[in-house]
């Protein structure tokens, strides 16, 4: 192969990676707010979580469809008990992780609303 040849194959090949790269730079999500250690952080599991739930989950999530069951009545057992919350760790927690950005659930929800339940499962999963 001739050398022009080999330099507008690779002007074409950076030029395919630039666009490649740039796909999803502009939709930034921000991290979610996480409260400074040792401060008491006050999300109400009935306040403001199950709100969310009854509004954009319940539909598809209660007894005789999807699992878990986000039902007023049910959510904090079903969630509590079927493992899908770390009290403390929301990284290791199945209720965040398929919330925030790339999980299966994240089209469901606002990244303001799962901030929300990162902090609630962040400051405990409390049944408050
Ligand atoms: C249009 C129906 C629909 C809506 C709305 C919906 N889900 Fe789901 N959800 C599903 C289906 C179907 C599955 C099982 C397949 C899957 O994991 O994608 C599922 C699975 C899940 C799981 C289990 C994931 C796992 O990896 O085990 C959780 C937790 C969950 N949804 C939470 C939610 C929350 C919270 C909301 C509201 C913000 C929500 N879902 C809204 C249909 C829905």
């Amino acid at each position: 192969m001739k050398k022009p040849y080999l330099r507008t194959l690779l002007l074409m090949g950076a030029i395919t990676a630039m666009f490649a790269s740039c796909e999803y730079d502009f939709i930034v999500y921000p991290e979610p707010y996480v409260p400074p250690v040792g401060t008491e952080d006050t999300i109400s599991f009935s306040q403001d979580i199950i709100p969310i739930f009854t509004a954009q989950c319940v539909k598809c999530h209660k007894a005789g469809a999807f699992a878990p069951d986000l039902t007023a009545a049910n959510a904090y057992s079903a969630i509590t008990t079927g493992n899908f919350v770390v009290a403390t760790k929301p990284e290791e927690s199945i209720i965040y992780t398929c919330l925030k950005a790339g999980g299966s659930m994240n089209q469901y929800i606002t990244v303001k609303e799962a901030a929300l339940i990162y902090r609630w499962v962040y400051a405990g999963a409390k049944n408050n």
